[in-house]
């Protein structure tokens, strides 16, 4: 029997990952891999997409890496990235994490980090349109997803939210945000 012992933190650029991984793991003691970061060590890259900004990952090649180091390792570890869901296989996987943000907050995030504005765009209507959840549960089955929107929260919030939740403390929510019901959307699309 496969264990399912990783722990999947996904979600758009800017929305925390790292941040909440790195904690998670100091507090936990589990190791953490953060998937952009592998993939440059590892050379799983097929090139550069320039006019996106970003390289072009090999998630097939990515995804045995990772299973390699799974295996060489014993206990739960963290796998963070914007589509970690996509490298990690799925039958390893015991929670997937979709970390949110309000898409007129992320927006200036972004906006801080320098990002093109054609980036920006990109990466706040996948957020918008919730992209990361419905690939993270296409990609694992809706029983492992699991959503905490940061919003307005700190950190240390939403560590303590995950914490909650990888515990099972905390409820495992999906379909938590609704950035298209909301009044601030509208401003955002009319470039306000
Ligand atoms: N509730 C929150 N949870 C996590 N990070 C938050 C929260 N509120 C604000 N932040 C801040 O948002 C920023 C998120 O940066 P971070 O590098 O962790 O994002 P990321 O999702 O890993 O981005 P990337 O995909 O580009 O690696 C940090 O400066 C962090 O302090
Ligand atoms: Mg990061």
């Amino acid at each position: 029997m496969t264990e399912r012992r990783v722990i999947v933190i996904a979600g758009v650029p800017g929305v925390g990952k790292s941040t909440v991984a790195g904690t998670i793991a100091e507090r936990l003691g589990y190791p953490v891999i953060g998937v952009s970061e592998l993939a440059l060590k590892e050379g799983a890259l097929l090139g550069r997409d320039v006019e996106r900004e970003t390289d072009i990952v090999d998630l097939p090649r990515l995804k045995e890496i990772i299973a390699e180091v799974v295996s060489a390792t014993e206990g739960p570890i963290i796998v963070e990235g914007h589509f970690a869901y996509d490298v990690v296989p799925s039958n390893l996987v015991s929670h997937a994490l979709v970390l949110r943000r309000a898409p007129w907050v992320l927006k200036e995030e972004l906006r801080e980090r320098g990002y093109s504005d054609e980036k920006i765009r990109e990466n706040v209507e996948a957020e918008l349109l919730d992209v990361p959840l419905v690939e993270a549960i296409e990609a694992l089955g809706p029983d492992w997803v699991c959503e905490a929107d940061t919003t307005g929260r700190t950190p240390e919030e939403t560590v303590e939210e995950a914490l909650g939740i990888l515990e099972g403390s905390m409820p495992c929510r999906r379909k938590l945000v609704d950035w298209l019901g909301s009044p601030e959307t509208r401003g955002l699309l009319e470039g306000r």
